[in-house]
C-alpha cells in the first residue's frame, strides 16, 4: 500500500492517478474526504488520522506538515513503512540559512534521512501552477503585475513531478537520489503571460512593478511569512538576465520529454 499525503494537491492528485494506473494500492490523504473528489479506486482517509496499517511507501508533501512532522516520521518507522518519497525543492541546493525556502526543505530532508528509511528527495524548481495566481487578472483583461520582468526560469508541469515521484515509489532505481527537476525551456514571466493568452484565446498583458510593491502585496496574502517572501524575491532578482539550467531528469527518469509551458497552459486555460 502506498500512502499519498496532500493527495488533492497539484502533484498529489496526478500521483494518485499514476499509481492507480500502475495497479498499485493507494491510500490518499485529505483533510476533507467529502469534498476531495479522489478516484473511487483509491482508499481515502483523513490527514489527521494518517492510518498506516499495511503501508510500505509514503509520498510526503511538506505543505501537509507545517506541524507534526517528527511524530509522523516516528509513526511511519514504527509501522514498518520502508520508503519515503518527499516533494522537496531545488531551493534545497542552496545551503545558505538566509534562504528560508531552502532551509525549510533541507530541514525536512535531514529529518527523513535520520529515520534510516529508504528515501528519494524530488527537487523541482518553479511549478508552472504558480501561474494560476494570474488567472483572475488575465480573465478580467487586467495586466499581470510582477517584479523582475527579465528574470528567467524553467517552470515544470505538475504532471511531470508526479510521474517522477511515481517512479520513485514503484521501482528501486531512485532510492537515495535527489533529482532536480525543471521544465524544458527558460522563460520570463512576460513570455509566460503571452503563452497563457494564446492558450486562452484572449489578449494577456504583463506590467512590471517594483520589488517593494511586490513585497507589500505578497505579505498581505495569508500564510506568507516575511522570510519566505524575501527568499522568493531574492530568487527572482538573481534570475535576471541569467542562464537557466535545464534539467534532463524528467526525460531520463520517465522516458518522455518534460512538458512545455504551452502544454501546461493548454491544460489549464
Ligand atoms: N510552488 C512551487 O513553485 C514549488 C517549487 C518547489 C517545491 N514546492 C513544494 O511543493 C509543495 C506544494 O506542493 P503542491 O502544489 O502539490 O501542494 P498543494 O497543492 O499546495 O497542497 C497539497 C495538499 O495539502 C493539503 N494541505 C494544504 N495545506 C494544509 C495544511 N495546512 N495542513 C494539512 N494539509 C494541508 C491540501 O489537501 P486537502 O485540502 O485535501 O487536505 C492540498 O491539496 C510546497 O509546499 C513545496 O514544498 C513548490
Amino acid at each position: 500500500m502506498i500512502l499519498v499525503t496532500g493527495a488533492t494537491g497539484n502533484v498529489g492528485r496526478h500521483l494518485v492517478g499514476e499509481l492507480l494506473c500502475a495497479d498499485a494500492k493507494v491510500r490518499a490523504l485529505t483533510r476533507d474526504p467529502a469534498t476531495a473528489r479522489l478516484p473511487g479506486e483509491a482508499e481515502v482517509a483523513r490527514t489527521d488520522e494518517m492510518p498506516l496499517d499495511g503501508v510500505t511507501s509514503m509520498f510526503l508533501n511538506p505543505a501537509v506538515f507545517w506541524t507534526g512532522l517528527g511524530d509522523a516520521l516516528e509513526r511511519a518507522r514504527d509501522h514498518g513503512v520502508r520508503r519515503i518519497v518527499m516533494l522537496s525543492s531545488s531551493a534545497a541546493l542552496d545551503d545558505d540559512p538566509r534562504n528560508a525556502i531552502g532551509a525549510h526543505h533541507l530541514e525536512i530532508e535531514r529529518a527523513i534521512e535520520a529515520t534510516g528509511l529508504e528515501w528519494t528527495f524530488v527537487r523541482p524548481g518553479e511549478f508552472a501552477t504558480n501561474a494560476l495566481a494570474w488567472a483572475a487578472s488575465i480573465r478580467a483583461g487586467e495586466p499581470v503585475r510582477e517584479p523582475y520582468a527579465r528574470a528567467r526560469s524553467a517552470p515544470i508541469h505538475e504532471r511531470d513531478i508526479a510521474a517522477v515521484a511515481a517512479r520513485a515509489l514503484l521501482s528501486d532505481g531512485l532510492v537515495g537520489a535527489k533529482p532536480v527537476l525543471s521544465g524544458p525551456e527558460a522563460l520570463t514571466h512576460p513570455e509566460m503571460v503571452e503563452i497563457i493568452g494564446a492558450a486562452a484565446g484572449i489578449p494577456a498583458r504583463f506590467e512590471e512593478i517594483s520589488p517593494e510593491q511586490a513585497r507589500e502585496e505578497m505579505l498581505s496574502r495569508p500564510y506568507m511569512r516575511e522570510g519566505i517572501v524575501d527568499a522568493l524575491l531574492r530568487v527572482r532578482a538573481e534570475a535576471v538576465d541569467r542562464d537557466v539550467e535545464i534539467s534532463p531528469e524528467v526525460e531520463r527518469i520517465t522516458g518522455r520529454p518534460a512538458r512545455t509551458f504551452a502544454e501546461w497552459a493548454a491544460d489549464h486555460f
